[in-house]
């Protein structure tokens, strides 16, 4: 059977609608994906090219458009999967980089494990030579104005669980989000990558499901890729991707397998998410909970479609 390369993109599901500028960076990640995989590119390169292409651009919460945490620091989580081995690396807590997931990408191929964090993972980075985000200039961050610079556990907890009580970390809150991408070569191999600067009014340390292989993405050649976006804490409860991922290796379709685990992530947890789902004949799709979701897709035609909303 002939295979038929496919990429998917997105930009994050939320409340915001899509912006013109967010809509031609998209497109042209998914044009210079394909020109990749017509190319003979593996799945993992593009992917990882791709997610580049987003995490550079600002326009997304990930790499330069990071948001911060409340002590005014940006920390990003990151992660990619391929399909053929099961290999998998990635990066938690990431701090002054713009590409988490080349980091990532480098956690998979230079060491024998799958995550590295915080501190250790960003003196990894440097060690490889990734990219540096410039310091933010102070007033650019933007820190809640009852946070004093440097404050300490007690006043950014406390402020943190003010907030929680307002409902702002619920599903509504969701605004610029991760950003990721699946592909399946002409090798017939998937892969699924993530990559974000957490959620809103996170406390320092907090961590998501884009790292955790099998909540924020999973990839495997007899299942397909599954790449999340959406509120962290609701998608590591349901482990999303993994749960998904085994509905495609059951026989389920990319639609009812997708359909089947965010209407979980809603009824059970009470959470929001946006998910691309590829199997590993091409089919695919883009499913959300959220009134929004930036994505797009190309096949083997060439032709991109991008949109913020879909079924
Ligand atoms: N989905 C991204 C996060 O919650 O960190």
């Amino acid at each position: 059977k002939r295979l038929r390369p496919v990429l998917l993109i997105h930009g994050g599901a939320g409340r915001h609608a899509m912006t013109i500028a967010q809509a031609t960076c998209l497109e042209g990640a998914l044009a210079e994906g394909h020109r990749l995989l017509m190319a003979g590119v593996p799945a993992l390169s593009v992917v990882e090219e791709a997610i580049r292409l987003l995490e550079g651009s600002g326009l997304f919460n990930a790499g330069r458009g990071s948001n911060h945490q409340l002590d005014g620091v940006r920390r990003m989580d990151a992660s990619i999967m391929e399909g053929r081995e099961l290999r998998a690396g990635a990066v938690a807590s990431i701090e002054g980089i713009i590409h988490p997931v080349t980091a990532a990408r480098l956690v998979m191929e230079k060491t024998a494990h799958v995550l590295l964090v915080g501190k250790s993972a960003t003196r990894f980075a440097n060690y490889f030579g990734l990219e540096r985000a410039p310091r933010p200039r102070r007033s650019l961050v933007a820190q809640p104005k009852q946070l004093r610079p440097a404050a300490g556990v007690s006043q950014t907890l406390r402020l943190h669980q003010a907030i929680v009580r307002t409902g702002h970390l619920r599903a509504k809150s969701l605004g610029k989000e991760t950003v990721g991408a699946v592909a399946l070569d002409l090798t017939g191999t998937v892969t699924a990558g993530a990559s974000t600067g957490g959620v809103d009014v996170m406390l320092p340390g907090r961590v998501g499901d884009t790292p955790l292989i099998g909540c924020g993405v999973y990839a495997d050649n007899e299942a397909g890729a599954v790449s999340m976006t959406g509120l962290g804490e609701s998608i590591i409860r349901v482990a999303v991707a993994k749960e998904i991922a085994d509905g495609l290796a059951s026989g389920l379709s990319p639609v009812a397998a997708a359909n089947r685990v965010l209407r979980k992530v809603v009824e059970r947890v009470q959470g929001a998410a946006g998910v691309l789902v590829l199997s590993p004949d091409g089919r695919c799709t883009i499913r959300h909970s959220t009134p929004h979701m930036i994505a797009g897709i190309i096949g083997p035609d060439g032709r991109a479609i991008v949109r913020d909303r879909f079924a």
